[in-house]
């Protein structure tokens, strides 16, 4: 598949994502967005793919949704297309794991973005924001919902209404991302944790990915009766029988996805 927006490569078990618009900072077009489902969808599709990374440049993991494609469009036109439901959400639809290697600006769209992926590994020179306001609209892909449930009602509220940056340091403080590396390692880093991932047990990854997912739905009764069920219904894997095996039989367990 030939993309404009985007390069797509395997490393191994792993699916790699590079938003590639430099000259835009990656803002996120609507071809670019419907490349990066493309993408998804192949890597969904392909046995050999355990976990996917998603990047960008190191100066920006995405500057935003693209301001000068959205500048000329009207009310009727966001509201007709579903202005971002529309592509954007495919992101959350995946159910292998993705992981955002954010380094430089994650603005706006591209901060909505990374808070779509399963976890953010940010590069010491990573930035978050959601600077809508300052253009005169407002986040529209999660920035107010998602990013109050990373950092809480105080920072989300203050970063929405000024459009302030987040470093990544705040971001790690925060809770926003999972951990901070020295930016030449941030690809080594996103790359060795999806083949980490990808070398589990896929069924239960997916499991897991679920029930987690869960907790930000439900009530904690409910999600903590979720997770039993799930819980249980490893125990119908053959990888669960091969990992405890391997465990008591001090080797390293051969998952075979089953
Ligand atoms: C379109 C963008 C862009 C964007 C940058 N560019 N961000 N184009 N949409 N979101 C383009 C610039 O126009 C410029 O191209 C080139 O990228 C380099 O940007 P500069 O501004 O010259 O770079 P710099 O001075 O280093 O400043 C970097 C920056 C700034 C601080 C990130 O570009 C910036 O503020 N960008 C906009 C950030 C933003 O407001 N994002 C939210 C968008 S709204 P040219 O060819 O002009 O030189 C949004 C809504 C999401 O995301 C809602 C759901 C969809």
């Amino acid at each position: 598949m030939a993309y404009e927006n985007i390069l797509v490569e395997t490393r191994g078990s792993v699916g790699l994502i590079t938003l590639n618009r430099p000259k835009a900072l990656n803002a996120l077009c609507t071809p670019l967005i419907r490349e990066l489902g493309q993408a998804l969808d192949a890597f969904e599709a392909d046995a050999e793919i355990g976990a996917i990374v998603l990047t960008g440049s190191e100066k920006a993991f995405a500057a935003g949704a693209d301001i000068k494609e959205m500048s000329g469009k009207s009310y009727m036109d966001v509201y007709m297309e579903d202005f971002i439901t529309n592509g954007w959400e495919r992101i959350t639809t995946c159910r292998k794991p993705v992981i955002a290697a954010v380094a430089g600006y994650a603005l706006g769209g591209g901060c909505e973005v990374a808070m779509m992926c399963d976890f953010i590994i940010a590069a010491d020179n990573a930035r978050f924001g959601q600077p809508e306001i300052t253009i005169g609209t407002m986040p529209g892909a999660g920035g107010t919902q998602r990013l109050t449930r990373f950092v809480g009602k105080s920072k989300a509220m203050e970063m929405c209404l000024t459009g302030r940056q987040m470093t990544a340091e705040e971001a790690e403080r925060a809770g926003l991302v999972s951990r901070i590396v020295p930016l030449a390692d941030l690809l080594d880093d996103a790359l060795k944790t999806a083949t980490r991932i990808a070398s589990m047990s896929r069924p239960v990854v997916m499991m897991v990915k679920e029930s987690v997912n869960r907790s930000y739905e439900v009530s904690l009764k409910e999600g903590l009766l979720f997770e039993r069920r799930v819980f249980h219904s490893t125990f119908a894997t053959e990888d669960q029988k091969e990992g405890m095996a391997a465990f008591v039989e001090k080797r390293q367990p051969n998952f075979r996805h089953r």
